[in-house]
């Protein structure tokens, strides 16, 4: 019997980054996905804070919002150098244009979404300095409305998680990776 072309090929990438608003999956899903194709995972937010030794709500009240974001463009220049790895970076990574380069020069990016409701209702008992004033679903749409762009400009794919299990997820993102490894070596030849 002849395999198709899905079958001989284990996975249909071996670097993938995903961004996306705080609470829209990131890092479940990320970890799942890094399962699901056998790489490993890392966690530019993760990474800031074993390399910085502070939490990130200390770090923003400590050296402010900028040096958190040099310490992010930093994590994710060294995460190109990375083979066979699933990257979950912060909500604000790609508002960053270079940041967003770099990441979409080295693999596709998957953008994460989700409803203001939904992302309250999964940050809500988290930390997240840049929630914390006025109403937190207004502040939410805020915040999203003004990234808008920039989460578009970054995505290769965009993938909604409202309500849903984060298995059909990855079985998505998978599906659409392959199609998406496809489109991209018909470009090429
Ligand atoms: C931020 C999102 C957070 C974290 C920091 C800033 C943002 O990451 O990087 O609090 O600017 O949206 P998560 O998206 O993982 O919550």
């Amino acid at each position: 019997m002849k395999l198709g072309r899905r079958h001989r090929l284990e996975r249909p990438v071996t670097w993938v980054a995903l961004a996306g608003f705080m609470g829209t999956g990131k890092s479940r899903i990320g970890w799942e996905l890094s399962r699901r194709l056998g790489l490993n995972f890392i966690d530019t937010d993760r990474v800031i804070e074993r390399v910085s030794c502070l939490r990130i709500p200390d770090l923003f009240e400590l050296y402010g919002e900028s040096v958190f974001r040099d310490y992010e463009s930093e994590v994710v220049r060294r995460a190109l150098r990375l083979d066979d790895v699933v990257v979950s970076t912060g909500g604000g990574t790609v508002t960053r244009p270079e940041n967003r380069e770099m990441l979409l020069s080295r693999g596709p990016v998957i953008v994460l979404t989700a409803s203001p409701e939904t992302i309250y209702k999964r940050t809500r008992r988290h930390k997240r300095p840049l929630l914390e004033i006025g109403n937190p679903v207004e502040r939410i749409s805020e915040l999203m409305n003004a990234r808008r762009g920039a989460y578009t400009a970054a995505a290769s794919l965009q993938v909604s998680t409202d309500g849903r299990f984060s298995a059909d997820v990855v079985e998505e993102i998978v599906e659409r990776l392959w199609e998406w490894r496809e489109a991209a070596e018909k470009v090429r030849a």
